[in-house]
């Protein structure tokens, strides 16, 4: 298992050139495929580019995009951001930590949502907004909560 891992690693740095500025796309790709960045994978990084573990871990932490942690096949993203807050983000927030049983940051046992919240996100006139992977909830309502989830799951 580790040696097929370590094969996928090296090909994958091979297909960046083996190139240290290519760091953050490879970090990229490791994410897509395992949904977060297992410490192996940054192991195998830094050694297939020559590079300390810690400089790759300090890249990891640095963007918000990756997550050293499991995340869920699908991540919700609740907005809390000001015009979301006054039209009602908190209360949305508190019906999926109900409905998913978790805190912002954190992921579901059976692995199927992580639950985060954003300061904004830009499109505050179709606020309260909530993201579902990459798919904006415009107006969003408690009553849809329950809805929304049901779309995602399997
Ligand atoms: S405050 Fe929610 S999108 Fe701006």
């Amino acid at each position: 298992m580790l040696r097929v891992e370590t094969a996928k690693i090296q090909s994958l740095v091979d297909r960046h050139g083996g190139d240290k500025k290519a760091l953050i796309a490879i970090l990229q790709d490791i994410q897509e495929e395992h949904n977060y960045l297992p410490r192996d994978c940054l192991k195998q990084v830094a050694k297939a580019l020559k590079i300390p573990l810690i400089d790759v871990i300090g890249v990891a932490t640095f963007y918000r995009a990756f997550s050293l942690t499991p995340r869920g096949k699908h991540t919700c993203t609740v907005c809390l951001g000001t015009a979301c807050h006054v039209r009602g983000g908190p209360k949305i927030l508190d019906e999926f930590e109900r409905q998913l049983k978790v805190k912002p940051g954190q992921t579901t046992k059976d692995g199927q949502f992580t639950l985060d919240t954003v300061a904004c996100l830009g499109c505050c006139a179709i606020g309260p907004v909530v993201v579902v992977d990459k798919d904006y909830h415009a107006h969003t309502t408690m009553r849809e909560v329950v809805p929304i989830l049901k779309k995602y799951k399997k």
